[in-house]
């Protein structure tokens, strides 16, 4: 049965954890969804792990376009969601075109990077039947305000802010929350703020889902590899086996572990 936004409502319920990983092809699509993971991102990683470039920014919304579209074809059931790249989403309309030619490319769902300023953005897009999930803490389309890529929230008052955030998205109409570089006790707190699923990458265990990217978790990174990334081939002898350990150690909890995680 296909995945939608009641079955990531039912794991958080159920106290499930579910996996995420990321596709940027019909293969790899495939591969992923049919062991067994249940929301496939197209991400705007794309422009580091294919491209080559140092951030996200130089992304478009065609190439988005081109690789969501590589991905619905290859995927078998998955719940696809496609990253909106920098500045698709500057204006409400703009978020509106662009959500639209992202979701006739197969998307299930569109991913926004910000914090309360994506209010009526986040409401016209669910409004109009566009699910919306919404990424906050180390959002990297943000690297040149943030002078890195630095953990997130980690003093009371920034932490106390993400959570605000969160909450105000929700409202707004966000499906689910995505939380990226965060102390695992806030993470813990935003998941337990809001009804909405949440996603965590070097968040903790503690979220509800995990996504990792998948050139990352093959052990495929070039430079240094973050605190939070855990090398899934490895252990295991193929790339089907590697995803479908991934898939159970999310299910299980026991990934992230301990050092994977950011205290504080
Ligand atoms: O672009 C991406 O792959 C992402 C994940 C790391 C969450 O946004
Ligand atoms: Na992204």
């Amino acid at each position: 049965m296909a995945v939608t936004i009641n079955t990531l409502r039912e794991y958080k319920q159920k106290g499930e954890a579910f996996a995420v990983l990321t596709s940027y092809d019909a293969t790899f699509a495939q591969i992923v969804s049919e062991a067994g993971v249940d929301v496939i991102l197209i991400g705007d990683s794309l422009g580091m792990v294919l491209q080559g470039h140092d951030s996200t920014l130089p992304v478009t919304l065609e190439q988005m376009v081109y690789h969501t579209r590589c991905v619905a074809q290859g995927n078998r059931g998955a719940l696809i969601m496609a990253d909106m790249p920098f500045m698709s989403y500057g204006t409400v309309q703009q978020a509106l075109d662009n959500a639209a030619q992202l979701m006739r490319a197969g998307a299930h769902m569109v991913k926004l990077e910000g914090t309360d300023w994506m209010k009526d953005t986040i409401r016209a897009l669910s409004e109009r039947g566009v699910p919306v999930c919404a990424h906050l803490g180390l959002t990297p389309q943000f690297v040149n305000k943030f002078g890195g890529y630095k953990v997130q929230g980690r003093d009371e008052k920034a932490a106390e802010l993400m959570i605000e955030h969160a909450c105000a998205l929700e409202d707004a109409g966000a499906d689910v929350i995505l939380l990226e570089c965060v102390p695992s006790p806030l993470a813990a707190r935003i998941t337990q703020a809001v009804q909405a699923p949440v996603i965590g990458i070097g968040a903790g265990a503690d979220t509800d889902g995990q996504v990792l990217v998948v050139h990352d978790m093959l052990g495929l990174t070039t430079g240094r590899t973050p605190k939070f990334v855990k090398n899934f081939l490895a252990e295991t002898g193929s790339v089907q086996e590697a995803i479908a350990a991934y898939v159970k150690a999310v299910r299980e909890r026991t990934f992230p572990a301990e050092e994977h995680t950011f205290k504080a």
